[in-house]
């Protein structure tokens, strides 16, 4: 008797019809690999790649640790929310969001609307370990990065468990988790 092979512990597989070509939208923490994976993933799809929080810096002229400085992070929101409906005009692309794009009401319902969104999911102590060698993001300066992280993913893992696909992104290379989301997707 043919057996389906077992679901991997590492990703809870969709339907691959269910992506149908539509951006693939990278959601997750901090650290979680949301650029190095987009990139991969796109250069293997032979689509473009498009990092949000680059686009919302050329945007504001500015990089984001000022923007956070000057004007504050519900400022930060509104450019990242209109950069990122920009982004999400129905061009074929992978794109690379900040940590906390897909907790935003209103950025979430136009990712969940118009694209298909890809958890990067990993333990705090693997983010922290990967987040401490930049220091590049406001919501980390001074703080103990992994108390923080611990936080964000207790509040904020809810939100990123409505994306229809989860990927483990642990300790393993970036190519294997870009390799579970395109076995995922049907691509491989
Ligand atoms: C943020 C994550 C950052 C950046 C900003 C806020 C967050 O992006 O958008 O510092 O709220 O988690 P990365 O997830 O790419 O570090």
């Amino acid at each position: 008797m043919l057996q389906s092979p077992p679901p991997s512990p590492d990703t809870a597989l969709p339907d691959p019809m269910r992506w149908g070509g539509q951006p693939i939208v990278l959601v997750g923490l901090m650290g979680a690999g949301k650029s190095t994976v987009g990139r991969r993933l796109a250069i293997r799809l032979g689509l473009p790649f498009v990092d949000a929080d680059t686009e919302i810096e050329s945007a504001a002229g500015m990089s984001i640790p000022d923007i956070f400085e000057r004007f504050g992070e519900a400022y930060f929101r509104d450019g990242e929310r209109r950069v990122i409906a920009r982004l999400m005009n129905g061009d074929r692309r992978v794109i690379a969001t900040g940590g906390g794009a897909f907790v935003d009401d209103r950025t979430r319902e136009t990712i969940l609307a118009r694209g298909f969104a890809v958890w990067l999911d990993a333990k705090p102590s693997v983010l922290a370990d990967r987040v401490s060698r930049r220091d590049t993001r406001p919501l980390l300066r001074g703080r103990d990065p992994l108390a923080v992280l611990e936080e964000l993913a207790r509040v904020r893992n809810p939100f990123y468990a409505m994306a229809p696909l989860r990927v483990s992104s642990h300790r393993a290379p970036h190519d294997a988790t870009v390799n579970a989301i395109l076995k995922a997707l049907g691509q491989i």
